[in-house]
């Protein structure tokens, strides 16, 4: 193999110009041209690439979202539209792609397998939903926003005497909510896998009022069965005194803002390096990924035809730690 590209592809997240960057310089440590694409599956399709650079990649290790630009590319979704990616990739005589993604991104990763052409995925999103990852990559610096938020509505919500519903991103996966609630110590987590009825937040709400408590934190998941608009919608119908009086906030996409986190570095950094090296040893049609602190690989196959399951258990701790 002699060149390869690299994209950046769905949701932007804390920590993927660590991976472009282990990607581009390890790419040329093998002798290879490391073309950067822009935009995503769109910039594929369009051939919107350039060879890249050790300095092209200097200085951007820690900054948030991606130097390269990212895209939800529909026309990718049809066999025409990679076709035309394929085209591209041809003319430049690139051999390997990698991509760096979640769901969607790596559901894209899979169909060009299919077609033949060698693709290494490596896990990215927010949202931890990836099979084939315990962890991905912005999921840590996410977390962290998400718990610096609670902290922070913790403050204020005792002063006043307030419950405070923080929605949190995840559109299908409650991880983000699950985990920034228990190192917050939340009052009560409504998640999409588990879904809740606005009447078991009421009970929540009064049973901790009466206990004397000076706030309550309910963290909801944006897939929740009610996201906090409408638990704020519902309660102005239903309740007119909780107990507490009642705020929301939406942190949205602050979430996806931000410098990566240690960790999101050097497990980018990490998955950057194990992608080059599954492309070299002609290991392709893979996802690297982090298990058990090692980097693993797994087909992409299996890692679009499954579905990661969040620990349950962690909610009845919560449960169980709510005093
Ligand atoms: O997949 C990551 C994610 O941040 C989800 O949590 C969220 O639902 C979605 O992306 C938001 O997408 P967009 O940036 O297109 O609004």
């Amino acid at each position: 193999m002699k060149n390869i590209a690299v994209l950046t592809s769905g949701g932007d997240a804390p920590g993927m110009n660590a991976a472009v960057r282990a990607v581009v310089r390890t790419g040329i440590a093998k002798g290879w041209d490391v073309y950067g694409v822009q935009h995503g599956y769109a910039g594929l399709m369009s051939g919107e690439m350039q060879v890249m650079g050790q300095r092209d990649v200097g200085g951007i290790v820690q900054q948030g979202g991606t130097i390269l630009g990212s895209a939800r590319a529909l026309e990718f979704k049809t066999e025409a539209g990679r076709q035309k990616a394929l085209r591209e990739l041809h003319k430049r005589d690139i051999g390997g792609l990698v991509v760096i993604g979640g769901n969607g991104s790596q559901t894209g990763a899979n169909a060009l397998t299919e077609m033949g052409f060698p693709v290494v995925g490596i896990a990215s999103t927010i949202d931890n939903d990836l099979y084939g990852s315990e962890m991905t990559i912005g999921v840590d610096t996410a977390l962290n926003i998400a718990l610096e938020a609670i902290d922070r509505l913790k403050i204020t919500a005792s002063s006043h005497q307030r419950a405070f519903l923080l929605e949190v991103m995840g559109r299908d996966c409650g991880y983000l909510a699950l985990m920034a609630g228990i190192a917050g110590g939340a009052e009560f987590i409504s998640i999409p896998e588990i879904p809740t009825e606005p009447e078991d937040i009421a009970k929540q709400l009064f049973a901790s009022y009466g206990r004397g408590k000076k706030h309550s934190i309910i963290v909801v998941a944006e897939g929740a069965k009610y996201d906090a608009a409408a638990l704020v919608t519902y309660f102005k119908e239903h309740h007119a005194d909780l107990g507490f009086e009642l705020r929301a906030t939406i942190l949205g996409h602050i979430q996806r803002g931000g410098a990566p986190t240690a960790f999101d570095r050097i497990l980018a950094t990490r998955l950057g390096a194990a992608a080059t090296a599954a492309l070299a040893r002609g290991e392709y049609g893979v996802l690297v990924g982090m298990n058990k602190s090692a980097i693993t690989t797994t087909p992409l196959s299996v890692v679009v035809a499954n579905k990661k399951s969040l620990d349950f258990t962690l909610i009845d701790l919560q449960k169980e730690l709510d005093g």
